[in-house]
């Protein structure tokens, strides 16, 4: 080993906002976003760290939201945006590789527009389980019009809306159980709240499509979304690499994507859906073939030193968590076997949704 783990406290507090968008960049703001682990509060500290590296390529292999690449986009950087989830690659298409693409009035009055061709998948295989039977015909009928649009980029937006809005509408805002009982049941509850998920979509689809036609803008550089395992990817001479990976407790219970979003995969391939199912779950989940390694706890740090390895010749920058698997010491190890200089930053106690404890976040910067 050449270096010892020295860690700093940033003296910056993540950024914590109310109002759901961040604040800084005001000119074209990353929209809100309720998905699980997206970095999006803790832009303006994650930059504050890094803004002394000097690069102008960056990899988000992780991407997930997009929050971190549109923030290397809003500093000028070429970004290639990766995410191995369907639905997360659109949203890096409609946020970071749409340069100008914007959806009008015209256009969401059609897609809000009553189709007589649609179909009724969602309707029939979702009756009770995340939404009520109206709310399935909205999606029903939404998904058909979404996919008559010619522009990709349109496209990629009004599912970015619509992901957006299935998200907000969900207890927890997940899909890992089948609980609308949960929505309807009339009780008093010690979290979530009735009315954002009984307002209809309507109103979160165009506020979701203001929100994203907001943060469309040109660099002066091209943006990519890429649909890859991060350990697939064919991107071999980028200057800095950011990793922002599943992340595994240390009761060794890692975040499943899929598991927790397979409705908005299923959403982002109407047609095959059907074939994905798998029907003997009661939250109907789709299937997956092989176990993601990045949420196993033998796993995940083998799987960090592949990726790490695989980009060694890039400075890197990996967000992860001082709770959980592997150990920020271990990830350290792993870092400073490739790079010769690595240093560490945790954040002040950061207040995760859905967790009492009091966790710091931690940058791992190699160069
Ligand atoms: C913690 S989230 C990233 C959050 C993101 N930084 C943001 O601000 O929204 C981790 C992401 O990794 C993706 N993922 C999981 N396994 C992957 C793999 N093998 N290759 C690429 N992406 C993967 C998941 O779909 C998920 O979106």
């Amino acid at each position: 080993m050449r270096n010892t783990l020295a860690a700093v406290q940033s003296l910056f507090l993540p950024y914590i906002e109310t109002s759901g968008i961040s604040a800084f960049d005001e000119n074209n703001p990353f929209p809100s976003t309720r998905y699980q682990g997206s970095k999006n509060k803790l832009t303006y500290w994650i930059w504050d760290n890094i803004k002394d590296l000097d690069f102008k390529t960056a990899l988000d292999a992780f991407g997930g939201t997009g929050s971190v690449s549109h923030l290397l986009k809003r500093k000028g950087k070429q970004v290639f945006y990766n995410d191995i989830l369907k639905f997360n690659h659109i949203i890096g298409k409609a946020l970071i590789e749409n340069d100008s693409a914007k959806l009008t009035d015209e256009d969401i009055d059609f897609l809000l527009s009553e189709n007589k061709n649609k179909q009724d998948f969602i309707q029939k295989t979702f009756k009770g389980i995340y939404y009520t039977d109206e709310e399935n015909a909205w999606l029903d009928n939404i998904i058909y019009n979404i996919n008559q649009l010619n522009d990709e980029y349109k496209k990629a937006i009004s599912f970015f809306a619509l992901f957006q809005s299935c998200i907000i509408k969900r207890p927890y805002n997940l899909f890992h159980r089948a609980n609308l009982y949960i929505r309807l049941s009339n009780v008093t509850r010690s979290f979530g709240n009735k009315t954002t998920w009984d307002k209809p979509f309507e109103n979160y689809f165009r506020h979701f499509v203001a929100e994203a036609n907001n943060a469309i803008f040109y660099n002066g550089l091209k943006c990519q979304s890429r649909n890859q395992d991060a350990l697939d990817l064919d991107i071999n001479d980028v200057d800095l690499l950011y990793l922002d990976t599943p992340y595994v407790s240390n009761k060794g219970i890692g975040a499943n994507y899929l598991d927790f979003y397979h409705f908005l995969e299923g959403l982002a391939d109407y047609e095959n859906w059907g074939n994905k199912i798998c029907d003997k779950y009661k939250h109907i989940p789709i299937k997956s073939d092989k176990k993601c390694p990045w949420i196993d706890k033998n796993q995940i740090a083998s799987e960090f030193e592949k990726v790490i390895k695989k980009f060694r010749n890039s400075k890197m920058v990996i967000s992860y968590r001082n709770d959980g698997i592997p150990s920020i010491q271990e990830l350290f190890d792993i870092v400073d076997k490739y790079k010769d200089k690595v240093s560490v930053i945790y954040s002040r106690d950061y207040k995760y949704a859905l967790s009492n404890s009091d966790v710091k976040e931690v940058l791992i910067i190699g160069q």
